[in-house]
């Protein structure tokens, strides 16, 4: 159920979720300010609180609690929206214009008092979600400069304390979870790479330092954004803390001219009654229902040669690769890098999407066609926004990447980021990227993108610093012309591994790759991380070889399968050197893979203690176990969530019944025998 009501004399709105109200009103200067976000109020409730409110502020010089703050008057913290006139006046006068609501979505109008220039602040909530997706549109009627222009601020009600939960990373270290205390003062959370980057993820959650996996109040907000954003949580010396947010990092200035709109990304916000793992759960169910494109929930199995060959690929060794992998049950067989061009190693040939003509001199239409008389689909790897020099489109096109006049222009991994805010460069990437999906019949492309930008600027341009937010919209607009052209394609976001997991990529990607560190060890921390927003579905995942090319660590072949199976399960590594106990491991790991996927994709996903993970369906639960480290191995059983007590489940592998009441309450055996570093259950409901 949605509801959004209006009580015009307290001039306050109140937007009801099934577990969750939000509510703002506007002062007497028209000022917007929040009023309640948490648990469900009625109408009266919330009417009651926003009268509560103190009139003045206690620091007694910063009127805070503002629903999104701007410039002017006795403001002091970080604005939503800042502006500059031509004649140098900033700020933001408010005054209210109207209201609207359509579905479940409200919108305010405000204009400034004085200057030619309008606000609009939108508001959706969706059936069945607890989200509150927020965004500004920015009209201007005279020319202006944009210094901030945030999608939404997020305010908590007064605590004692509070805590940051988000992920940090490198390459081949993505989501790694963090709880960081917020100290009073501003703490900024942002990319300034025009890319999500590996380093941060665009969400927090936080909470008054006494939310657990299962209980306990959490706040938390994700930005539908691929590009450079900041967001600037603020906690104040009188209890209070509150989160503005948007594209674009500190610095860029944005011009419009008369007439011309801005509109932000949308920033979802989540009020959640019941930890972090209630949090992560209606993410999940969010992110299924509402973000990605609609299509059946399990993903398909896919073997990428990446880490098999690298850069060194023959249509002999690939035709070689794809045999061994239909053989295991593989569905879809992705060529990696180095198919085209004069692509060698890193150094050439990025930007010339042909074939290379010594690798495949037939082109890729064999080997295509081969890949599917093995009964597989057949994928592709490109990194459409990147080109080497040494390339004949740079050749060709010098102009065409980003670039400032009299600047070096910096090559990271030998490569100059291609500027998607021109239409040329666009019209390009979807000319080629059509033609080659469709005349490959190519069913899985992986979109990769590995470099940050620099020299971001577009000689001549007017509003050079447009670009960075045009080059993620130019993306976004040659992402989803494929997608119209190709509805049947899946696509794979990656950059450098995990480097652009977000859901503004996520309503047109399928999934994400995760992270080039495929040791399963590792993973398992990656995979928590990652799994803290997004779905299991979403979180690609190979079995690569051991020891790991990453870590040098040696694991088993099923403690690998099972770490992978958790997410949407791929195989990485060079079959041709695979025992034939492992092969014949992988293919019946691969059969029970296929048989729990509807629940691992399907599912709702519960953190059980001791680093176990559970997906639980109506009628079937699955449950990992991993334990590789003697040091931290429990002898404590794993308790599982989500059951029916009353129903009795079985084991499908072993045949044992276990009473849900039990399994609730007591949990399944730890591992044995101890040289088992993972277990997989699956359980079937049983007929009463
Ligand atoms: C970075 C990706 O993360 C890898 O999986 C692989 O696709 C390489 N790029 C190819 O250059």
């Amino acid at each position: 159920m949605r509801v959004i009501t209006h009580h015009s004399a307290a001039r306050l709105w109140l937007l009801c979720t099934p577990g969750t109200s939000y509510a703002f009103r506007l002062d007497a200067d028209d000022v917007p300010r929040h009023v309640h976000w948490g648990r469900p109020l009625s109408l009266e409730q919330a009417v009651a609180v926003a009268a509560d409110l103190p009139a003045e502020d206690p620091g007694g010089d910063d009127p805070g609690g503002e629903e999104y703050a701007v410039e002017g008057g006795l403001r002091f913290g970080a604005p939503s929206l800042t502006v500059r006139f031509a004649d140098g006046v900033r700020g933001f006068a408010w005054r209210f214009v109207s209201h609207s609501v359509e579905g479940g979505r409200l919108t305010l109008s405000f204009t400034d008092r004085v200057r030619c220039l309008s606000l609009d602040l939108n508001y959706r909530i969706r059936d069945g979600h607890d989200q509150i997706e927020r965004w500004a549109v920015l009209t201007a009627g005279e020319q202006v400069d944009v210094l901030r222009l945030d999608s939404a601020a997020w305010t908590l009600p007064a605590r004692d304390d509070y805590r940051v939960s988000h992920v940090v990373g490198e390459w081949g270290r993505e989501f790694q979870l963090r709880r960081d205390h917020v100290p009073v003062g501003e703490s900024v959370f942002t990319s300034r790479l025009g890319i999500t980057g590996q380093h941060a993820g665009p969400w927090l959650m936080l909470d008054a330092q006494d939310a657990a996996e299962e209980h306990g109040e959490v706040w938390s907000a994700a930005l539908a954004w691929s590009g450079s954003r900041r967001i600037t949580v603020r906690r104040d010396p009188y209890g209070r803390a509150s989160w503005t947010g948007g594209f674009g990092h500190e610095g860029l200035v944005w011009k419009l001219a008369a007439g011309e709109q801005l509109e932000t990304p949308v920033f979802t916000g989540l009020y959640a009654p019941d930890g972090f793992g209630g949090t992560s759960r209606r993410w999940h169910a969010f992110v299924e229902g509402e973000v990605l494109p609609a299509r059946p929930a399990e993903r398909p199995l896919i073997f990428n040669s990446w880490e098999a060959t690298e850069f060194d690929i023959s249509e002999k060794q690939q035709r070689e690769l794809a045999g061994l992998a239909a053989g295991l049950g593989v569905e879809v067989f992705v060529v990696d890098d180095a198919w085209f061009g004069a692509r060698t190693g890193d150094a050439a040939g990025l930007g010339d999407w042909w074939p290379n003509p010594d690798r495949f001199p037939q082109g890729l239409g064999p080997l295509a066609d081969q890949v599917r008389a093995l009964g597989m689909g057949f994928g592709l790897w490109v990194e459409p926004e990147a080109v080497n020099p040494d390339s004949d489109l740079f050749r060709g096109h010098p102009d065409w990447v980003l670039s400032q006049d009299g600047r070096t222009r910096t090559q990271r991994r030998n490569q100059h980021v291609l500027n998607f805010a021109r239409r040329d460069v666009r019209e390009w990437a979807v000319e080629w990227l059509v033609r080659t999906v469709t005349e490959l019949d190519v069913a899985f492309l992986k979109w990769d993108m590995n470099r940050p930008f620099s020299e971001a600027g577009q000689p001549g341009a007017t509003d050079p610093d447009r670009v960075w937010i045009e080059h993620t919209r130019g993306v976004y607009e040659v992402m989803d012309r494929l997608r119209a052209a190709r509805p049947g394609l899946y696509l794979e976001s990656c950059a450098g591994g995990g480097g652009r997991a977000d859901l503004g990529v996520l309503s047109r990607a399928d999934q994400i790759w995760t992270s080039d560190n495929t040791d399963a060890a590792d993973r398992v921390a990656i995979q928590h991380g990652h799994g803290q927003l997004l779905p299991a579905r979403t979180m690609g995942a190979w079995v690569t070889d051991s020891p790991n090319s990453h870590t040098a660590r040696a694991t088993s072949i099923r403690y690998r399968f099972h770490v992978s199976m958790a997410g949407a399960l791929g195989i990485g590594g060079d079959l041709r050197n695979w025992s034939e106990e492992d092969l014949a491991w992988a293919r019946m790991l691969v059969g029970q893979y296929k048989r729990i996927r509807p629940v691992v994709h399907g599912g709702v996903q519960y953190r059980l203690d001791h680093d176990a993970v559970q997906y639980v369906t109506r009628d079937e639960a699955v449950v990992f176990q991993f334990q590789p480290s003697a040091l931290t191995r429990t002898t404590a059983r794993t308790r599982l969530k989500g059951l029916d007590p009353d129903a009795r489940y079985q084991d499908e592998d072993t045949g044992a019944v276990h009473e849900g009441a039990v399994l609730l309450s007591h949990g399944l055996p730890p591992l044995l025998p101890f040289d088992r570093t993972s277990e997989l259950v699956h359980l079937r409901r049983l007929p009463r």
